[in-house]
């Protein structure tokens, strides 16, 4: 009898690093089976390794090897265009499918209207250095980033060493690029990314990490690679960045506060234009029959964006507590 699958992993992932699996050294005869294993075995994203023989000395496949990919898994796709060309093809991309789109600094067009024409779309944009590449090169166009990749192998082949002095040099640097990004600005390292370098990645930072020919060895088990990276990242974050604190994880979200409705969605309006994500729920500290337009509502935010939100909105959190107090007192 066929075993059945499961769509997703039984337990979600509760790291603050994530897994990009990078399918360039999957069978590429077979494609849709390679996308459907990463994730059955757990992969947080599929990173999709475009090449075009100019930019680098390699083929690959284009957007509509992308597009038939896409119907294939749920996972998000992470495209890292390696062509010299990028502003020219973009719309195909965006209409493939990818959630976001990540090109290279060093190519010879204009690049602001591509970062544009990606966010227009409602995907986050990317630039990615190679490792003779500054960081300083990105500073033109930081405010349309929101992912910095950093190549620490030259583009153009999977299965190459990693470069430990472009990580120690480029990743936790790569950050404050991102300092704008209250919320979701990720550093990506691409390139010999395995269980031997996933513990110096992390403690450099990084949000992901693309792997490539370390998932597809023959006969290694995909998922426990996988877990091992991840766990292996989130180590080396909490001894290297974090005084030995565990990382928060990635989707853990907090109340920030509780207030009634109308006020609670002013604040939630405020916060989201500053680029951090709210939930309101019900304030279960109310009891359940209460009216909804009397009872407090809780904003939630990702715990990760706390330490912001409370520096950005912390005076005006009390200023609506303040004032939601004062009308609930009888006249
Ligand atoms: C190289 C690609 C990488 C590569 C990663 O040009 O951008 O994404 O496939 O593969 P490994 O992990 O084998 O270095
Ligand atoms: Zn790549």
């Amino acid at each position: 009898m066929k075993r059945r699958i499961p769509a997703f992993p039984e337990a979600p992932s509760t790291s603050r690093a994530r897994v990009a699996a990078s399918i360039l050294d999957a069978d590429l005869g077979n494609l849709a089976h390679a996308v459907t294993r990463a994730e059955r075995e757990g992969a947080d994203r599929i990173h999709l390794d475009v090449m075009d023989g100019h930019f680098v000395p390699n083929l690959t496949f284009g957007p509509k090897t992308i597009k038939a990919l896409r119907r294939r898994t749920r996972l998000p796709f992470d495209a890292h265009l390696m062509i010299a060309n990028p502003g020219r093809f973009i719309e195909e991309y965006l209409d493939a499918g990818c959630d976001s789109v990540t090109i290279h600094v060093e190519i010879d067009e204009p690049i602001e209207p591509t970062l544009r024409a990606i966010r227009a779309a409602g995907r986050a944009a990317g630039l990615c250095v190679k490792p003779n590449t500054p960081l300083s090169a990105l500073e033109p166009y930081q405010r349309l980033l929101d992912i910095v990749m950093v190549m620490t192998v030259e583009p153009g082949f999977g299965g190459q060493a990693f470069m430990a002095d472009v990580a120690k040099a480029k990743l936790l640097a790569a950050r404050e690029i991102l300092a704008h990004k209250l919320h979701g600005g990720e550093v990506h390292v691409d390139g010999g990314v395995n269980r031997e370098t996933a513990e110096l990645s992390g403690s450099l930072g990084v949000d992901i990490l693309v792997v490539g020919s370390a998932l597809w060895h023959k006969g290694r088990d995909m998922g426990r690679e996988i877990r091992l990276i991840r766990a292996l990242a989130d180590e080396g974050y909490q001894y290297g960045l974090n005084d030995g604190v565990p990382p928060i994880p990635r989707d853990r979200m907090v109340t920030f506060a509780s207030l009634p409705r109308p006020l609670a969605r002013t604040l939630q309006g405020e916060i989201e234009g500053a680029g951090i994500p709210v939930l309101l729920f019900r304030s279960p500290e109310d009891p359940a029959d209460m009216d909804d337009e009397t009872r407090r509502w809780d904003l939630l935010l990702p715990a990760s964006a706390e330490a912001a939100a409370r520096d950005r909105f912390g005076r005006r959190r009390s200023a609506l507590a303040r004032s939601a107090g004062a009308s609930s007192q009888p006249a």
